[in-house]
C-alpha cells in the first residue's frame, strides 16, 4: 500500500543525506570528543563542524550553539538555566508542554509565572506579552511557531522591546522556542534579538534525539546536569557524535533548500491540500487560518467528528495525520492550543493536522483530496452529533 506521512510536525524522515554523513561515526569512528587522542581529536572535528553548519542556519557564531538531545532538553535547559526562585517569568497558554511543563516546575520552586493567553487566530500578541513584564521579570519565553497550527508569533517584536527593557536593567532574557520554525522558514537571531533558541533534529529531517540550544555569549547559564565540562560548561555528558553530524547535515541541507524557494514551493503544496478540502468538504475551517503560519502546517475543523477516528480511518488508507499534538495523542482531553484559541471542546476534538515534509509531493497531496471527501462523509454518517444538527 501506498503510504503518505502528513505528521511531520511530530517527527520528518531522516534525509538520506544526513544519514550518510552519520554512517562513519556510528561504525568505524567512534572516538570521544573529549579525548586527545587521534579518534577523540576526529570526532571534536566533526562536532566542531556541525557546529558551524548548525550556526549558519540561524545567523549565530558557532559557540553559542549548545548540542542537546533534542527540543525538550533544549527547553529545559533555557528555562532552569537562568531562572531562580523570586524570578518572574513570562510565557503562554500555547507553549508545547516541554515549556509549559517546565514553567509548572518553575511554579513549584518559588517562580512567578504569567501566561499569555493568543488570540482568536492563535496569535499571542507582543503588547499582551509586554504588558506582563514586571521589576523581577528574568525571562521571557514565546514560541517561534505553534506546533499544532503553525501560528508564526511575534517573536521579533518582542525581542526588540525585551533589548529595549534591557537598556534599563541586565537581567532579563528572551527564549523562543524555534523547534517547529528552524528549517521550514528563515530563522535568524539577530532578526528575532533572542537570547536562547531551541532547535530539535528530528523536525528537520535530521535523526531523533539530538538537538540544539542558541545561547548567546552573554547569557550566564547555569547547567542543569552535573557533569563534567562538555560543550564550555553548558551541557555534561559525552556527545552524541552521530546525531550532532546528522543535525549538522539536516542543518545545511535546510540552508540550501531555503536558498532554493523551498519554503514558497511547500508553502504551495500545502495551501493546494488545504483549499482542496476546503472546496470538498462543507463545514471545514482552518485553524489560525487568518495567522502568518509557517509554510508546512494546516489544522482544520471537519465539524461532526472526532479527529482520532478521522486518523484511523485515513491511516486505513495509507494516510498518516494527527489529531492534536502527537505527544498528547492517547489524551482525550482537547488540546491546550485550541481550547485557548477559544475553540469548543467538541471543535477541538473535530479538528486534525496536517503537517507535510520535504518528501511530500503534489501526488501525495491529489491522493489524500481523492480520499478524504469520503472518510469525512463515513464518519459524519456515524456521528450522533452531526445528524442531530442536520
Ligand atoms: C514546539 C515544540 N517544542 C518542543 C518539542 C519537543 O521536542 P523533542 O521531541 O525533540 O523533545 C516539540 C515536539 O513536538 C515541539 O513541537
Amino acid at each position: 500500500m501506498r503510504r503518505i506521512y502528513l505528521d511531520n510536525n511530530a517527527t520528518t524522515p531522516l534525509l538520506r543525506e544526513a544519514f550518510e554523513e552519520m554512517r562513519p561515526w556510528m561504525l568505524d569512528s567512534f572516538g570521544n570528543a573529549s579525548s586527545i587522542h587521534q579518534p577523540g581529536q576526529q570526532a571534536r572535528g566533526a562536532v566542531d563542524r556541525a557546529r558551524e553548519q548548525v550556526a549558519e542556519l540561524l545567523g549565530a557564531r558557532p559557540g553559542e550553539i549548545v548540542f542537546t538531545s533534542g527540543g525538550t532538553e533544549g527547553d529545559n535547559l533555557a528555562l532552569f538555566g537562568v531562572v531562580s526562585p523570586g524570578d518572574h517569568v513570562i510565557s503562554t497558554t500555547i507553549e508545547h508542554h516541554a515549556v509549559l511543563n517546565s514553567c509548572r516546575r518553575l511554579e513549584a520552586m518559588g517562580v512567578a509565572v504569567t501566561y499569555v493567553p493568543p488570540n482568536a487566530d492563535g496569535v499571542v500578541p507582543a503588547e499582551a506579552v509586554r504588558e506582563a513584564l514586571r521589576p523581577e521579570t528574568k525571562l521571557v519565553s514565546v514560541m517561534m511557531a505553534n506546533n499544532e497550527t503553525g501560528a508564526l508569533q511575534p517573536v521579533e517584536e518582542i525581542g526588540s522591546w525585551v533589548r529595549e527593557e534591557r537598556a534599563e536593567r541586565a537581567n532579563l532574557y528572551f527564549h523562543t522556542d524555534a523547534v517547529q520554525a528552524v528549517g521550514k522558514t528563515v530563522v535568524d537571531v539577530e532578526r528575532i534579538g533572542c537570547d536562547m533558541l531551541t532547535v530539535a533534529a528530528h523536525k528537520m529531517h535530521g535523526p531523533q534525539g539530538s538537538g540544539a540550544l542558541f545561547v548567546r555569549r552573554n547569557v550566564r547559564l547555569n547547567p542543569i546536569s552535573a557533569g563534567g565540562a562538555h560543550e564550555r560548561g553548558r551541557r555534561a555528558g559525552t556527545e552524541n557524535v552521530a546525531g550532532i553530524v546528522g543535525l549538522g547535515k539536516a542543518a545545511e541541507l535546510a540552508v540550501q533548500w531555503l536558498a532554493a524557494g523551498g519554503e514558497a514551493e511547500m508553502r504551495a503544496l500545502r495551501d493546494r491540500l488545504e483549499q482542496g478540502i476546503l472546496a470538498a468538504v462543507p463545514a471545514t475551517r482552518v485553524n489560525a487560518g487568518r495567522a502568518a503560519r509557517v509554510p508546512n502546517t494546516s489544522s482544520i475543523v471537519f465539524e461532526g467528528i472526532e479527529g482520532e477516528g478521522f486518523v484511523i480511518a485515513m491511516d486505513l488508507k495509507g494516510v498518516s495525520v494527527s489529531a492534536g499534538a502527537a505527544c498528547s495523542s492517547g489524551a482525550t482531553e482537547p488540546s491546550h492550543v485550541l481550547s485557548a484559541m477559544g475553540l469548543s471542546a467538541e471543535d477541538s476534538r473535530a479538528s486534525v493536522r496536517f503537517s507535510l515534509g520535504k518528501q511530500n509531493t503534489a501526488e501525495d497531496v491529489d491522493f489524500v483530496l481523492a480520499e478524504l471527501p469520503a472518510v469525512v462523509s463515513k464518519l459524519r454518517e456515524l456521528s450522533p452529533a452531526w445528524s442531530g444538527r442536520r
